[in-house]
């Protein structure tokens, strides 16, 4: 039986020093290369990926039994095998199809849960449903991770759809953040949504407690000012909020992966049921190339071997996710939580130990502004690390075109600067140019070379719609799965979060004073004696 790991390891040692650049001198790399979906493209040609390693990486993928993982996840099998349970947020956007879990077909609790939130949104951004001081002008959401993340980055991500009340998101224990939230905000008019999963979050709860003091300051009844998104009836009614302003979803919806359903609410709120569908749609129609797409031109599973290759194979061990796209601005954080909290485990599916790295470490922040930071490490620093641009073909702002010309042009300019570079013979020129010699010459021309040879991956796309974020995030979605499969992993549990909070439990009556620091090291004693001093 073929070893595709060692086969790959064997492979990169012979190309790792190769140039790029050379790939191009065969005709039509770049189309080869690459993937569309719709006027969709993704094109990994910037890489050192030869046909040979895209031949062992998808064996790899066949042999690791991705079309089966990825059909049983759909089928509603119970692939999150450490908490028993399904896997189907793909069940939130695909209204259409039929699927059974135990048994039981789940899609018409899922089509009437979005039927109810669609009428409760129009009720709100109508003003059938108000305030106890007049018409909803602003919406809190108070969530944490998946219950934050999602809808908050789509919320930026799709301003110029936005036709309702103004969305906020609280999300840190932090009370800097609900403070300065709330000051500026008219309680009467404001509608308080708290988005927790299991409604135990101890951020989410503080937070939603402080949110109800500081509106029964105000109104005759706070709780009528607020809805909850939430898989734990029991709990939102002991919180006081009524059932029709409930809106629950299944434990198969994992917390990263929820914001296509009442994670949502906030999100549909600001741009209206119609958007939001159209976003599902977005969602639904890479589902659908993830299924139907052989491997070959699958893009999930065409990004997920591009970063096989980078982390596991070429041992790179960061990936930098760069839109150029100002909306997109807290897509990065929002990768960091699924790709990150999905794939940052260290034991296979069986509880043996992972035989090679998983997840990289995944960062980023939108051109241009990155390209006066870090970039400087990513063209010259010792390390090498891939570079995902994402950049559309067009902006919302006609009278502003001449700034999208200069965004694109600069995210172009960035990917062929990761691939050119700049040899120490141009240096000398551009030196000699400017009359320098000798020594001085040599020394200020070595300061000035590029290595280059630096892959990079482009995913451009027409504007960002909410079809095309919901095309975005369903591709990273797959993507993280299908890593995942490949690595034997479980990317749908997260035990990793669980000793900090428990410990973050236990400290609270050591910082108010009521048990004492015993058995605690040094370090953490020495801490807590200065922050309660
Ligand atoms: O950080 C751990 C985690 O469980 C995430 O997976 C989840 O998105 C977040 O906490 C919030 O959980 P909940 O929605 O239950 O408040």
């Amino acid at each position: 039986m073929t070893d595709f790991w060692s086969d790959l390891t064997a492979h990169h040692a012979q190309v790792k020093n190769r140039p790029i650049l050379s790939l191009f001198d065969e005709a039509g790399r770049a189309a080869a290369f690459s993937a569309r979906l719709g006027p969709m493209l993704f094109d990994y040609s910037k890489t050192n990926l030869d046909a040979t390693a895209m031949d062992l990486l998808l064996g790899l993928a066949e042999a690791a039994g991705v079309p089966e993982r990825r059909d049983a996840m759909f089928a509603g099998a119970s692939i999150n095998e450490t908490e028993g349970r399904a896997v189907l947020h793909t069940a939130l956007r695909n209204l259409d199809a039929s699927v059974t879990v135990d048994g039981a077909d789940v899609m018409p609790e899922v089509r009437a849960t979005l039927d109810r939130m669609a009428a409760f949104c129009d009720d709100v951004r109508t003003g059938r449903f108000t305030g106890q001081g007049g018409a909803i002008t602003d919406v809190v959401n108070i969530g944490i991770g998946g219950s934050d993340l999602g809808p908050a980055m789509a919320a930026l991500a799709l301003s110029p759809f936005h036709d309702g009340p103004r969305t906020h998101f609280v999300s840190n224990v932090d009370g800097a953040q609900v403070a300065e939230v709330l000051a500026g905000l008219n309680p009467e008019t404001t509608l308080v949504i708290v988005a927790s999963k299991t409604f135990t979050t101890i951020e989410t709860m503080t937070n939603a407690e402080t949110a109800k003091r500081w509106m029964a300051g105000k109104v005759a009844d706070p709780a009528a000012q607020f809805a909850a998104v939430s898989t734990a009836a029991d709990k939102t009614a002991a919180f006081g909020i009524a059932p029709e302003r409930v809106f629950g979803f299944a434990d198969w919806v994992g917390g990263r992966y929820s914001m296509w359903g009442p994670i949502g609410l906030s999100l549909m709120l600001a741009i209206g049921p119609e958007d939001f569908r159209a976003f599902l749609k977005g969602g639904a129609e890479m589902d659908t190339h993830f299924r139907e797409a052989p491997l070959a031109a699958n893009m999930p599973v065409l990004l997920a071997l591009v970063g096989i290759w980078h982390h596991q194979i070429c041992d790179y061990p960061s990936r930098a996710v760069l839109p150029y796209d100002q909306r997109l601005v807290r897509l990065p954080a929002y990768l960091q939580q699924l790709e990150m909290e999905s794939n940052g485990k260290r034991v296979a599916m069986d509880g043996s130990d992972l035989p090679r790295v998983s997840g990289p470490i995944v960062w980023g922040e939108p051109g241009t502004n990155g390209q006066h930071a870090f970039y400087q490490l990513i063209h010259q620093g010792t390390g090498v690390v891939p570079c995902e641009f994402l950049v559309a073909k067009q902006g919302f702002e006609p009278d502003l075109a001449h700034h999208h010309r200069l965004l694109v042009a600069n995210c172009l300019a960035q990917s062929e600067a990761l691939l050119r570079g700049r040899s120490l013979d141009e240096a000398r020129a551009i030196m000699a140019a400017k009359g320098l010699q000798g020594d001085e010459l040599e020394r200020q021309a070595r300061h000035r070379v590029f290595p280059g040879n630096r892959p990079s991956t482009t995913l451009a796309y027409p504007q960002l719609t909410p079809e095309t974020l919901g095309n975005i995030i369903a591709l990273y979605e797959h993507r993280v799965f299908v890593e995942g499969v490949i690595l034997g992993i479980n990317s749908f549990d997260q035990w990793g979060v669980e000793l900090g909070k428990e410990l973050a439990k236990a400290l609270e009556p050591v910082l108010d004073g009521t048990e004492g620091t015993e058995g605690k090291d040094g370090s953490t004693a020495q801490l807590v004696a200065y922050l309660t001093a």
